[in-house]
């Protein structure tokens, strides 16, 4: 994993990288479960005061990102994706803490997340230090109709 992480750059990214993160989006997210926003959404979303993103590139590569929000003092992780090739080395892990450390850096004490119910992800999340705070019914709807729960994740930043 070490390997993985040195080979790892983590930068803030802008609205110019709304293709790559679009792209990025797309392989990550299984389109069965309505959890990709669209360009249009992450535009909006990126264009309001609070909001950032995280882009972390592999040897070079742009191949994950994490889009954040705080407002006050909390903060809230509105998506995390890496692609399906570059999972399991420590790639999403790194995203996150570096949300968590620039959600601290602008005053937020504590973050929230929502994630699928049945989202491996969910995994990530307690080891990180997340805790279940709530569930959200049919949160999601899937491509073919189908709604799914979100559950609430939250954690204090000290
Ligand atoms: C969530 C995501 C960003 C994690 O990226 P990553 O680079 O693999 O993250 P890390 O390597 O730091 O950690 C992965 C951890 O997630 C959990 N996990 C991921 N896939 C898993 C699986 N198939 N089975 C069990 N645990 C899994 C494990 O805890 C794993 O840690 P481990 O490899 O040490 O066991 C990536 O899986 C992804 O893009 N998923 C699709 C998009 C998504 O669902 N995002 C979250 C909701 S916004």
């Amino acid at each position: 994993m070490s390997g993985t992480l040195n080979l790892t750059e983590l930068r803030e990214g802008g609205i110019h990288d709304l293709p790559r993160v679009a792209a990025i989006m797309q392989e990550a997210f299984d389109a069965r479960f309505g959890e990709a926003w669209t360009s249009a959404q992450c535009m909006g979303m990126l264009s309001l005061p609070g909001v950032w993103l995280v882009i972390a590139s592999l040897a070079g590569a742009d191949t994950g990102f994490a889009l954040a929000r705080s407002t006050a003092d909390e903060s809230e992780l509105l998506l995390l994706a890496n692609r399906p090739a570059a999972r399991r080395r420590g790639i999403g892990g790194a995203l996150l803490r570096a949300v968590m450390a620039e959600a601290r850096e602008r005053g937020a004490v504590r973050i929230h997340l929502e994630v699928r119910s049945g989202n491996d992800a969910a995994q990530l999340y307690r080891r990180e230090g997340f805790d279940k705070v709530g569930e959200r019914r049919d949160y999601y709807r899937g491509k073919a109709g189908q709604l799914f729960d979100a559950h609430t994740y939250a954690r204090d930043l000290p």
